[in-house]
Formats: structure tokens, sequence, C-alpha cells
């Protein structure tokens, strides 16, 4: 897998276009708004929390309370961005919160059995990301006709790297891997209408992790700003599609599609991977005409 050298000078043209971020109010999403404004895109920051202080509001930068976790919020959000500028050109699905529970507390409910299992962390990570790519993909094609012939619109999805490894985190963990399999779960039915790609960032200094702790364990923490680099990449490359850029220390890998990536991986595994695939789209086609149930 080839490093990629991410720098300002090699993001693409998002100039003047409407770029929607979720947990843009702080860290990984307030940098890649700040990134995304300063590139010359019209930013709509939409958060649980206020916008902070000292970002102020403008022609350019709008801000929207949202609850990722209330499909109404999202989509009143959605609405009024169109209301404002008319159009939605990229999508950044990026709320989140730390791990809350690995499900295998003993905890009580009031009759002293069981409790329910705590969902907070799947219902932000990754029942938020459904909902706002759902509606991301339906406002970003609804406008494809304001954007020049070929050039389609982005939703970037934050993954993580517990994505894909073991990771001592048991509810964050399954909504991160989520994430990727949302990407690879609905990658071909966007091809060509609407690009969908993930980034999937290391240790990185925001208000989820307390930095000098980390450091104090000898793991680095890269700047907020390293990640939003590989976000507008993203956003701004019309050839990007399916991918997924892993960052660390500020450096760039593309580990999805890559030679030596995850889908080789699993292609080297798997007896009979794009069969697989083949068989499925098949077997959709034919419950579609009402020739199978499935
Ligand atoms: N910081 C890291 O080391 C790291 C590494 C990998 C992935 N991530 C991911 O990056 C994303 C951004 O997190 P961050 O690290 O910038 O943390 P952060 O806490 O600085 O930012 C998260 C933002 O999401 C908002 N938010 C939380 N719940 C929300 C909801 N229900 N509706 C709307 N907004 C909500 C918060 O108010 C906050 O502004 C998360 O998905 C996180 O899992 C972070």
């Amino acid at each position: 897998m080839a490093e990629i050298n991410i720098t300002e000078d090699i993001i693409g043209d998002i100039n003047d276009q409407v770029v929607f971020i979720t947990g843009g109010a702080s860290g990984i999403g307030r940098a890649t708004a700040e990134l995304c404004l300063q590139r010359g895109a019209n930013v709509v920051i939409g958060d649980l929390n206020s916008l902070p202080a000292d970002l102020q509001s403008s022609e350019r930068l709008k801000f929207v309370q949202v609850d990722v976790c209330s499909w109404d919020s999202l989509r009143d959000a959605f609405i009024q961005i169109e209301a404002w500028f008319g159009h939605i050109d990229h999508v950044f699905a990026n709320a989140g919160v730390g791990p809350t529970t690995d499900f295998l507390d003993d905890t009580l409910d009031e009759n002293g059995l069981l409790a329910p299992p705590n969902l907070r962390t799947i219902n932000v990570n990754l029942l938020g990301v459904i909902s706002t790519v759902r509606l991301a993909s339906h406002y970003i094609q609804k406008h494809a006709s304001h954007r020049s012939a070929g050039e389609l619109g982005s939703i970037v999805v934050t993954a993580s790297t517990a994505s894909f490894q073991n990771f001592t985190a048991g509810d964050y963990t399954i909504t991160k891997h989520g994430v990727l399999g949302l990407v690879r779960g609905l990658q071909s039915q966007l091809e060509g209408k609407v690009r969908l790609n993930a980034v999937s960032p290391s240790w990185t200094d925001t208000g989820m992790v307390p930095k000098d702790f980390i450091e104090s364990l000898g793991a680095a923490v890269q700047p907020p700003k390293a990640v939003a680099l590989s976000v507008a990449l993203l956003f701004g490359d019309q050839k990007r599609h399916n991918e997924v850029i892993y960052s660390w220390e500020g450096k760039y890998l593309e580990v999805n599609k890559a030679d030596g990536g995850l889908l080789q991986g699993a292609d080297k595994i798997l007896v009979n991977a794009a069969n697989e695939d083949r068989v499925m789209v098949k077997l959709l086609e034919a419950a579609a005409l009402g020739q199978i149930r499935i």
C-alpha cells in the first residue's frame, strides 16, 4: 500500500460547494469545517452542542442544532440546509461518542431482572450514521442537476482503526465495524450516483480522548486537522469511491481497495468472494421481480 501524501495543495475543488458536517462543533468535525471554509466551501455544522463561541456564523458558516439519534431532527436539518443554500454537495457523517458498555455487565432493572443493554453508543455511532447517510444520499442526488456533468457529490463517514482490528471497547468496536460495513454494503448501489468513502483515524486530539494520558503510554496522538485533510481529499477527488483512508501521526494509507488492503485480504481468504456478491445481486433482482422470496 502506497502512503498518500495529503497536503492542502492536493485537495480538489470544493469552492462554493455545500458541506454538512455532523459533530462539527468539536474535534475532527470542527477541524474539517474550518478547513472546508478555508477552501471556499459553504459549511453547515450540525451538533447536539452549540456552535463554539469562537466560530462566528456567517453567510458561509451556518449552524443547526441536531441530534443524529432523532430522525425528525436530522431530516429537519437537511430541509433547513436546502432552504439556506438550495443544494447539498458533501456530507460528513461524523458525530460520535466513545464506548459506553461491552453489554456484559450485570445491571438489574427495578424488578431485579437483568436490564436491557445500554445502546447509547450504538444509537449515535451506528444508527445515527445510517440515518445521516440515508438523508445525504437522497438530498445529494436530488440536486444532481446543479453539478457539472459527471461530477458527483459525496458522503464521508467516520470509521476508526477499531473498524478492522480487535479493540477492547465492545459497543464502540461494533459501531465502527458497522460503519465500515455500511460502506461495503452500499458502495455498489451508489456507484455513479454519490461517492461514499470513510476515514479511519488512529488516536486524534479531540474532546473524546485524553491526549496527555495516551501520550504518557507511549502512543502518538495526531491533531484533528490531519483527519480533516483526508476528509477534504475525499470530498474533492472525483475518482475516490469505496475508499477508507487510515490516518496516524499525520500519515495516510488507503486501506480498503489498495493492493494489500482489506478487500484483497478477504479475497485471499474467501474461496469465491466475487461469485458470492454476484449471486447476491441476482437474488435481489429476482426477489424484486417476485420470482423468489428472500
Ligand atoms: N479522537 C479519536 O481518537 C478518534 C479516532 C477514531 C475515530 N474517531 C471518531 O471521530 C468522530 C468525531 O469524534 P471526535 O474524536 O472529533 O470527538 P469530539 O467529542 O471532539 O466530537 C464529537 C462531536 O459529536 C457531537 N455529538 C455527539 N453525539 C451527538 C448526537 N447525538 N447528535 C449530534 N452531535 C453529536 C458532540 O457534541 C461533539 O461535538 C467520532 O465518530 C469518533 O468515533 C475519533
